[in-house]
């Protein structure tokens, strides 16, 4: 497959897969759940443990299904590699800072706030890809990319529809400390990603290597975070105490997210992720509306999808004829 379809094609699966989470999380808090409810931390584990078994057996595949071949990448590329494999446990551990942050965050902020002043990451993005990668960006595009920031940020603005279901719940806490948060949060998700990206970019080893690398790293501090949150509980009622099948598909989906992320920061770059994630929240808001009507989108709402759309389109207007003087 040319590189130009891998990119597009991972792209349109981030879109697909970020659309299919937000549904599903959306659907399974409509449903009445009986019992004790799922433990998050270890979903978290359960994710990285999918990441890992899928990544290997795509490498397993790559290697034309020799079980010979595997386990020499596997122990080349891993274990006689410390310092590179290590080079992985810096984005690793910064994205479970990250988690918890945003859980912080959270926790003192209101979720509309919070998903406003989150949209910060895509200029933060930008100034990592523009400082540790090199890249040129032109007038056009940051103008882009700040019609998208404030596109997404209106497209999530909180409203008062008779219809929502989703009432804003008044923000408890220390606002100044989820704010905080939140913008150590952006700082943290431009750097972990454009480092990544880096580390893709600079060396031949695939993907799925490196994935591997990245979600052994967040498997050992995923079980160090769930023995420390929830220890006792899981002594009680065991790691998957109040799982039924709809948690199953939040863990796969968020396992999926991590390898399209991964592919589309490998084929595409982190810039245009944020284009990508910014198109599916409109879109499952959107099929919110239609299908489970608990949003009613409001002007602002459509102002700001406007502006994401303008922006995706403005972002690519420069981008051409740059990349292509010679040709007419
Ligand atoms: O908000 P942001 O785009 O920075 O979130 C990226 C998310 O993707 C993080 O939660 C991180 O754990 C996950 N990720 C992953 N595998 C990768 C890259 C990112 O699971 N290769």
């Amino acid at each position: 497959m040319t590189s130009a379809r891998l990119k597009y094609l991972s792209l349109g699966v981030l879109v697909f897969q970020t659309t299919t989470l937000v549904l599903t999380m959306r659907y399974s808090r409509t449903l009445q759940a009986d019992g004790p409810r799922y433990l998050a931390s270890s979903a978290v584990v359960l994710a990285e443990v999918l990441k890992i078994l899928t990544c290997v057996c795509l490498v397993f595949k790559e290697h034309s299904y020799s079980v010979r071949a595997l386990s020499s990448v596997l122990r080349q590329e891993i274990l006689r590699k410390p310092v590179e494999t290590l080079k992985l446990a810096i984005p690793s551990g910064i994205y479970t800072l990250q988690n918890n942050l945003l859980y912080l965050a959270l926790s003192n902020l209101d979720a509309a706030t919070y998903q406003v002043t989150y949209q910060l990451k895509i200029l933060t993005t930008a100034l990592f890809s523009v400082s540790m990668l090199g890249r040129r960006l032109g007038l056009y595009q940051w103008l882009s990319l700040i019609i998208l920031m404030t596109g997404v940020a209106l497209v999530q603005w909180p409203t008062d529809s008779p219809g929502s279901s989703e009432k804003q719940e008044p923000a408890t806490g220390s606002p100044f400390v989820g704010l905080v948060a939140v913008l150590v949060a952006c700082c943290s998700s431009g750097f972990a990603g454009v480092y990544f990206e880096k580390i893709l970019k600079e060396s031949k080893q695939s993907v799925w290597v490196r994935n591997i690398q990245l979600a052994l790293f967040g498997l050992v501090f995923g079980l160090f975070g769930m023995l420390l949150y929830d220890g006792e509980r899981v002594k009680e009622h065991g790691m998957l105490q109040g799982y039924n099948s709809i948690t199953w598909t939040v863990v796969s989906l968020q396992a999926l997210g991590g390898l399209v992320i991964a592919a589309v920061i490998k084929y595409a770059d982190n810039i245009l992720k944020g284009f990508a994630t910014s198109l599916s929240i409109i879109l499952s808001t959107l099929i919110s509306y239609f299908w489970l009507q608990d949003f009613e989108p409001t002007s602002i709402f459509f102002l700001g999808a406007v502006l994401v759309i303008v922006a995706t389109f403005l972002y690519g207007y420069e981008g051409k004829p740059a990349s292509n003087p010679s040709r007419a």
